[in-house]
């Protein structure tokens, strides 16, 4: 593997030197760019009698073909790690600043971005520093979460890097991971091609008034990943998405809602083109009958307020019922009797195929990146141990593709 290794300036980037020799006896190549602030802290010479190759450092580099070392080691590597990053690198990946060569490079890379954050626990626990993870995280960097421990000021907290032998571990986990995700890949490839898929994904809110709604614990995670894999599988992708913080897997077309009502709007408006439905979406049941224009007051005399709340439209059997419609398959988040309501879900709504996903307290469904569902059609099983919910997305599709589903039947099951 082709890893180039980010270091900035922070008191661990000795111990970068240690995770460079890891690398290299493990028989990768180790690029090493360093920024300014990392090289006052420890020598280019190091790293380079270490990975064997001249450090980079510089973004206006003459030398370079082309004089775009950037662009050339974006390319060039397999997978980036910053070891250590610091508060300021990650600031500067949040806000996309292009102002050296670390920054600049992986802002134009598609390659996966590890990040090590290494700092005083105060730095660590900062709003910003916090809030910057955050952001970096959804739009899908890894980030390796420092330990807790004595810090080089001298305090104690949460802020160590982890040890070079623990990073080396999460890149060799993160390139297994990833060599999965190219063989399910090439395995669904051939069926996914060119076709179209409608995913619904996240929860739906149902205001009761201006400032509050009944909502569900629903992330959208789930729905997520199955519109990045299929859209990676080579289908056309379409995904309408509840109130959700998560940021859309690239070439997908995103349609944003918020109610069930208009969850179903936009279904109505989309199923037709399409040659799958997923509804991964957890949907609520009911609506508030009258919406409050103001916030509601509390009255001073009443203990319980009472609401109405009248059905919403059942969007997966609306779907199922369509004379014309795409192969339909639904979610069944169960808290008990997970398998026999998810089978009788399948019969009652005649859907194609059913994935059951156990919720609750305790179980993975909702809220997690991870999850351990069971796809099941009329007469068929296929039980996925747990495991993360992007992986899943993958394994669904195969097994899927695998069932040979067409559209426009409605099979009475
Ligand atoms: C002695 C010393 C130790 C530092 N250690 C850290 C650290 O562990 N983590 C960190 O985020 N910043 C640390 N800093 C601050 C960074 O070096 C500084 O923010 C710098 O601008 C980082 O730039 P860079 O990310 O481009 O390398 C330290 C500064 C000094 C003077």
């Amino acid at each position: 593997m082709k890893i180039l290794l980010g270091i900035t300036g922070g008191i661990a980037a000795y111990k970068s030197l240690e995770l460079t020799r890891l690398f290299i006896k493990a028989g990768h190549q180790v690029q090493v760019v360093m920024t300014a602030g990392a090289k006052a802290f420890i020598q280019p010479l190091s790293f380079q009698a270490l990975s064997g190759s001249p450090v980079r450092d510089s973004l206006f580099d003459c030398h370079q073909e082309a004089g775009m070392g950037h662009i050339e080691l974006a390319r060039w590597a397999d997978q980036i790690v910053i070891a250590p990053t610091s508060a300021e690198t990650l600031a500067k990946l949040r806000i996309g600043r292009a102002d050296n060569l670390l920054t600049t490079l992986c802002l134009a890379t598609d390659k996966p971005i590890m990040v090590v954050p290494a700092m005083n626990h105060l730095m660590w626990f900062n709003e910003a520093t916090q809030e910057n993870i955050q952001v970096l995280k959804q739009r899908g960097f890894e980030v390796l979460e420092p330990a807790v421990g004595e810090q080089a000021c001298g305090e104690v907290g949460a802020g160590r890097m982890l040890e070079p032998v623990a990073i080396f571990e999460q890149v060799m986990q993160a390139q297994k991971q990833r060599l999965q995700w190219e063989q399910d890949v090439l395995q669904g490839g051939a069926f996914w091609q060119g076709k179209s898929v409608l995913i619904t994904a996240g929860p739906t809110f149902e205001d009761i008034d201006p400032v509050r709604f009944i909502g569900n614990r629903s992330s959208g995670k789930m729905g997520f990943a199955l519109a990045e894999a299929a859209q990676k599988m080579g289908a056309k992708v379409t995904l309408v998405a509840g109130p959700v913080q998560i940021s859309s897997p690239p070439c997908v077309k995103r349609v944003d809602v918020r109610s069930a009502d208009q969850m179903f709007h936009a279904v109505q408006e989309h199923y037709k083109d399409n040659d799958f439905f997923i509804s991964a979406a957890a949907v609520a049941d009911f609506k508030v009958v009258h919406k409050s224009i103001q916030k509601l007051k509390k009255q001073a005399k009443e203990d319980i307020l009472s609401l109405s709340l009248v059905k919403n439209v059942d969007i997966i059997a609306w779907v199922a019922e369509q004379p014309k419609r795409p192969v339909v398959i639904g979610f069944a988040a169960e808290t008990e009797h997970v398998l026999g309501y998810a089978k009788a879900k399948l019969k009652q709504k005649k859907l194609d195929a059913i994935i059951a996903n156990e919720v609750g307290e305790g179980a993975k469904g909702f809220e997690s990146d991870q999850n351990s569902v069971t796809l099941i059609t009329k007469d068929s099983f296929f039980s996925f141990d747990e495991g993360s919910k992007k992986r899943l997305g993958f394994q669904l599709l195969n097994a899927i593709a695998s069932l040979n589903l067409r559209s426009g039947c409605v099979e009475s099951i």
